[in-house]
C-alpha cells in the first residue's frame, strides 16, 4: 500500500508541469496521466479491485481526489492557453509594426535649411530680422519712390503710421549692413506677408530666402556664377539658367533667375507649365543708394542681392501642388517628409 501512495504523490509531483504546459505537452500528459489504456492513474485504479477492502478504501480514495486534482489542472491549463490563444488572434501578427512617431522638421524648414547649406559652404552665413518692421527699412531705405504701391494700406500689412509686418525680406539687407561693415555675405531666411488671398500659388504669408553679397570687387560675374552654382547645387548638376532683364527698386541692373526645369530636365511638363524653365529669383547688383542710405561707401563696395521664396522651391523639389498645404498642418501631408532632413 505505501508502494501505491508513493506512486500517487509521484504523480501529483506532475501537477506544476501541467500548469506550464503547451498546448501539445497538455495532450500527452492528459494521456500519460489519465489516458483510458496506459495512463499511469488509470494503471492504480485498475489494481484497486485485486486489494485488500481495507487497503482500497485507502488508496481508493487518494486515487480518485488525485485524478480530480489532475483533471482539474489539465482543463485549467486548456482553459488558460485558449486565453492566451485568443489575446494573441486579436493581435494580427503580420500587420506591420506600431512604430513611435519621432516628428521631423517640416518640409519647408528642411528645404530652408538646405539652401542655407548650400550658401554657407560657399561663405554666407545666417541671418535673421524682425517681421515687424519699420517703413523706412522694408521701403525707402532700399530706394522705393514714395508713391511706389506696395506702402499702400491695400496691399501691405501695417500695424501703425509706419510699421508693417515686412513684405519681403530684404529690409534685413538694411539691418545687416547698418551693423557689419563689409565685407558681407548672408543668407536671410523668413516669414513675409502680403494682402494676397490664399489659392493654389498664393498665400498671405510665405517664406522668402534673402541673400547679400557686398565687399570691394564684387561684379556681375561673380553675381551670375554664385546663383547658377547655387541652381546646380538644389536642382542638380544638369541643370542650366538664365538671366532676364527685371526692375526692382533696390538693384541696378536686376534680373530674374530661371533654372531648367528639374522635372522634365527642360523638355516640358505641368511644373513649369510647359516652358521647360522655373522662375526661381529676383536678384541684381545692390544699387549704390542702397549702400549709401547703409553708410557703405558705394564708390569703394558692391554687391549683389537675391530673393526666393522658399514655398515654391519646396513645391518644385517634392511636386508639392499647391501652396497651403504648408500651413495646414494635416500629418497627411507633414508625415511624407518626417525623418528627412536633419
Ligand atoms: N524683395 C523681392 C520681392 O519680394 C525679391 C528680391 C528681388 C530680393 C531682387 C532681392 C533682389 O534681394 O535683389 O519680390
Amino acid at each position: 500500500m505505501r508502494d501505491l501512495l508513493a506512486s500517487l504523490d509521484g504523480l501529483r509531483g506532475r501537477l506544476p508541469e501541467i500548469a506550464q504546459a503547451d498546448a501539445m505537452h497538455l495532450q500527452q500528459l492528459r494521456t500519460e496521466l489519465l489516458g483510458r489504456k496506459a495512463g499511469a492513474l488509470t494503471a492504480i485504479l485498475k489494481q484497486l479491485a485485486t486489494l485488500d477492502p481495507e487497503v482500497r478504501r485507502t488508496v481508493g480514495a487518494a486515487a480518485n481526489a488525485l485524478k480530480g486534482e489532475l483533471e482539474a489542472a489539465l482543463d485549467a491549463r486548456v482553459r488558460a492557453l485558449a486565453e492566451i490563444a485568443g489575446d494573441e488572434a486579436a493581435h494580427d501578427l503580420t500587420m506591420p509594426g506600431r512604430t513611435a512617431w519621432r516628428g521631423g522638421l517640416h518640409v519647408l524648414t528642411q528645404v530652408v535649411d538646405e539652401v542655407c547649406d548650400i550658401f554657407r559652404e560657399v561663405g554666407f552665413t545666417r541671418a535673421v530680422g524682425p517681421e515687424a518692421e519699420t517703413e523706412r527699412n522694408n521701403f525707402f531705405a532700399l530706394n522705393f519712390p514714395v508713391d511706389h504701391p506696395a506702402l499702400d494700406a491695400q496691399e501691405s500689412f501695417y500695424l501703425g503710421d509706419d510699421v508693417l509686418l515686412r513684405t519681403h525680406t530684404s529690409p534685413v539687407q538694411i539691418r545687416t549692413l547698418e551693423t557689419h561693415p563689409p565685407p558681407v555675405r548672408v543668407v536671410i531666411p523668413g516669414q513675409v506677408y502680403r494682402r494676397d488671398t490664399f489659392d493654389p500659388s498664393h498665400s498671405p504669408v510665405f517664406e522668402q530666402i534673402e541673400g547679400l553679397a557686398v565687399d570691394e570687387g564684387i561684379t556681375f560675374v561673380d553675381f551670375k556664377a554664385t546663383l547658377a552654382y547655387f541652381a546646380r547645387r538644389f536642382f542638380g548638376p544638369r541643370t542650366r539658367v538664365r538671366f532676364s532683364p527685371s526692375f526692382f527698386p533696390f538693384t541696378e541692373p536686376s534680373a530674374d533667375m530661371a533654372a531648367s526645369c528639374s522635372v522634365c530636365d527642360g523638355r516640358g511638363c505641368p511644373t513649369c507649365k510647359q516652358t521647360g524653365w522655373l522662375e526661381i529669383l529676383g536678384s541684381g547688383m545692390v544699387h549704390p543708394a542702397v549702400l549709401e542710405n547703409c553708410g557703405v561707401d558705394a564708390e569703394r563696395y558692391t554687391g549683389f542681392a537675391f530673393g526666393m521664396g522658399a514655398q515654391r522651391l519646396a513645391m518644385v523639389r517634392h511636386g508639392i501642388p499647391d501652396i497651403r498645404l504648408f500651413f495646414e498642418s494635416d500629418v497627411r501631408f507633414l508625415r511624407q517628409f518626417a525623418g528627412r532632413g536633419r
